[in-house]
């Protein structure tokens, strides 16, 4: 089979399992306000809600270079962000993609299932692999499917994310449904759903509106990172770029003023409200008067969190320990859909 699956394949799945929430973040550079109200803050929230696997992505970081002697260091960072922005390691499932051989068992049978034309239309890989594709590592085109692998071998319904993630679940459904057809197994795997909404989906850089806020951002007053002392964070509001006009009455009038915009979303936010009501509040002032409380609003959210990531990093052994524990968990549900899905395809081994 060679043709792209037909569209019949992305249709509704007959999936009865419970619902599982499945998230996580490579360990490739300091955390910032992007990750934290588009990815971060939702693990929190869910945990209390669904039972919740998050892991930290180092087999997909090695799609590029990375450190060896420095890797475990930077998985440790992000284990330590999760923990200071409220996972509660005995309410979700916490632990290292590495240490769950599953993912990587499960990405090779889906990249069998994937077809190339899927992976073709990846903007992602477009926008990473840039003019030079022939020198990127072949992990970083089958990226996507590693990553369908990570949220299927738990069966997970529900994918929190920020709006750039979109392509990548919408993939992985493909792959849901096109395995669940070929090896006749309807609703054997679900078809998850990406969460993306509230008003932190897409975080701009604050340099430039039309432009995300990103880790490979060169200009590092571009963005807030979740390790930055209230001094700095301050300093990174202060200086964000912006317009001269008042803010308007309502979201309308922020229609073509990409910066206004984005610094009226990362306070609604970071405030858990809306843009309305941030509107309603600061309708008619300028940015020398809104731009203070942004930034006082951004220390009294952030700080707190960098603060605690100092502390855990302070005991390693301790963050160690938890994600030992978590891979035990993840395996536990990991390895029996595994099993499964080799019965499925008649290995050998199956
Ligand atoms: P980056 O793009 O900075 O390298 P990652 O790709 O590691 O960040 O993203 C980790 C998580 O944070 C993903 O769920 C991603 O969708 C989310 N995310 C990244 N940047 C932003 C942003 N600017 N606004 C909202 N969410 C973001
Ligand atoms: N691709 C995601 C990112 O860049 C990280 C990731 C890897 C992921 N596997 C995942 C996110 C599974 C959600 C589910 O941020």
């Amino acid at each position: 089979m060679t043709e792209p699956a037909p569209a019949q394949f992305t249709g509704p799945s007959s999936f009865v399992g419970p619902d599982r929430v499945l998230s996580g973040v490579q360990p490739t550079g300091d955390l910032h306000l992007g990750n934290y109200l588009g990815a971060l803050v939702k693990f929190a929230r869910l945990q209390h809600e669904i039972p919740t696997f998050i892991f930290v992505a180092d087999l997909h970081a090695i799609t590029a270079w990375q450190e060896p002697a420095k890797l475990k260091g930077q998985v440790r960072e992000i284990a330590a962000a999760y923990l200071a922005t409220g996972l509660d390691p005995k309410v979700a499932t916490i632990f290292a993609q590495s240490a769950v051989p599953e993912h990587a068992e499960l990405a090779w049978v889906f990249n069998c299932v994937a077809r190339l034309g899927w992976l073709d239309r990846m903007t992602q890989f477009k926008d990473k692999a840039g003019k030079h594709k022939e020198r990127e590592s072949v992990g970083l085109y089958t990226y996507p499917v590693l990553q369908a692998a990570d949220v299927l071998v738990y069966k997970a319904t529900k994918v929190p994310v920020g709006d750039d993630q979109k392509q990548h679940l919408e993939l992985c459904r493909d792959i849901a449904a096109k395995f669940n057809h070929d090896f006749d197994a309807p609703g054997f795997f679900p078809l998850p759903e990406a969460l993306t909404q509230g008003p932190g989906a897409r975080i701009m850089s604050l340099r430039d509106g039309s432009a995300k806020m990103s880790k490979s951002d060169p200009s590092d007053n571009s963005r807030i990172n979740l390790t930055d002392d209230a001094d700095t964070i301050s300093q990174k509001v202060r200086k964000a770029r912006t317009d001269p006009d008042p803010l308007p009455e309502t979201a309308d009038g922020l229609e073509g003023r990409a910066e206004a915009r984005n610094l009226v979303g990362i306070y609604a936010a970071l405030a858990g409200t809306t843009e309305a009501q941030v509107l309603a509040e600061y309708a008619g002032q300028g940015f020398g008067a809104f731009k203070p409380k942004l930034a006082d609003l951004a220390v009294a959210v952030m700080g707190p969190i960098g603060a605690e990531m100092r502390r855990l990093l302070d005991d390693p052994a301790e963050i160690d320990r938890i994600l030992g524990d978590g891979a035990d968990r993840a395996r536990a549900i990991a390895a029996p859909t595994v099993a499964e899905v080799k019965k499925l395809v008649g290995f050998w081994a199956g």
